[in-house]
């Protein structure tokens, strides 16, 4: 077993917790007293093949920390090293709240959300677009858009970012990329590539950034996704999206019912993204327009003009969705 003692940045030794969580890099710790700090420890394996290069990035990551990198976003705080005083990851804050894959989720939203209503989903949608924006005006693009690495505290608004260290940054001339990603969160123009080959844009980041925005109002259907038809990393690059005008293919039941309740606003940036956006990235809503129109969404939700309530929905059982013409 690993031992348990590492040294922080002023070579203070600190004592592990427990073992919170495995990622595909690395392990996340606890921190004995700091409740509110976590340790990323790096698995031996990534650090032998890429130490140096992760080393460097997260280090050009904490030249760039301000105040809203370190609350909203779980942001490298503070290096840490192994007994040998070999660079092992860093700590950061811990996000409170619960992933937002639970939430865009028609069965999962009920028990880790309750309560959950449209208005909710919209506040939590706005604070996340306010951080990209906030991180967009750094030169920072996120990359790998994905639902668990966004946290979300049931019964506010509040919003965090984890999993940080794969952001594509620039600093001092250095550009370090996104290496990661998964297809169905990806743009067109960017499928098929090496993520690490990639150079993320305000549009490539307004796409994925859709997708989650429809997930999370749709309880976590996929934009692509069409009944009977082929899977969504397919649709995603023939911008065959089945909400699009005409409708055909809409998967009937509940799910049409979710996307019936969305303004009329709402679902034109969602047809106009992901049909002629698709191929066209500047026909994108972009993440003003959308801070716009959910604004727009939230104020109508807050005044009874929309429905606020999710009862009922998604809860059609997947064999039983039908085609609309
Ligand atoms: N700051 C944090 N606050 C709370 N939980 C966290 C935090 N960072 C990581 N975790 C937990 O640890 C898990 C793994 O962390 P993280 O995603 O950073 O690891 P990773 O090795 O980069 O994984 P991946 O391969 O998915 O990118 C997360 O899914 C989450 O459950
Ligand atoms: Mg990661």
């Amino acid at each position: 077993m690993r031992g348990k003692i590492v040294t922080d940045s002023l070579g203070q030794a600190r004592q592990l917790g427990q073992c919170l969580a495995r990622g595909g890099e690395g392990e996340i710790y606890a921190l004995r007293g700091r409740a509110d700090v976590i340790v990323k420890w790096y698995y031996p394996e990534v650090l032998d093949k890429r130490g140096a290069a992760l080393h460097r990035k997260v280090e050009a990551m904490r030249e760039l920390r301000d105040t809203h990198t370190t609350r909203d976003v779980c942001w490298p705080l503070i290096r840490v090293f192994d007994h040998e005083q070999r660079w092992i990851g860093f700590a950061m804050y811990r996000a409170r709240g619960v992933k937002m894959g639970c939430l865009a989720h028609s069965l999962l939203y009920a028990r880790h959300f309750p309560d959950l209503d449209r208005r909710q989903i919209v506040g939590y949608l706005l604070r996340f677009i306010e951080i990209v924006q906030q991180l967009h005006g750094d030169g920072i693009c996120i990359g790998d858009y994905n639902l668990n690495n966004v946290f979300c505290v049931p019964g506010s608004d509040s919003v965090t970012l984890i999993d940080c260290d794969s952001y594509q940054l620039r600093v001092g001339g250095t550009f370090y990329p996104c290496p990661v990603g998964s297809p169905d969160m990806t743009p067109k123009e960017h499928q098929g590539k090496a993520f690490r080959d990639i150079v993320r844009t305000p549009r490539s980041e307004a796409f994925s950034l859709a997708i989650v925005l429809f997930k999370c109002l749709m309880l976590g259907r996929h934009p692509y996704d069409i009944v009977g038809g082929g899977d969504p990393v397919r649709n995603l690059r023939r911008g065959h999206f089945a909400y699009g005008r005409g409708q055909r293919g809409v998967p009937q039941g509940d799910w049409y019912a979710l996307w019936q309740a969305l303004p009329e606003a709402i679902q034109e940036h969602f047809v106009t993204t992901f049909t002629e956006g698709a191929d066209q990235p500047a026909r994108r809503t972009t993440l003003a327009q959308w801070q716009a129109a959910l604004s727009a969404y939230g104020e109508r939700l807050d005044r009874g003009e929309c429905p606020r309530e999710l009862a009922g929905a998604g809860r059609t059982p997947a064999g039983r969705t039908r085609h609309v013409r």
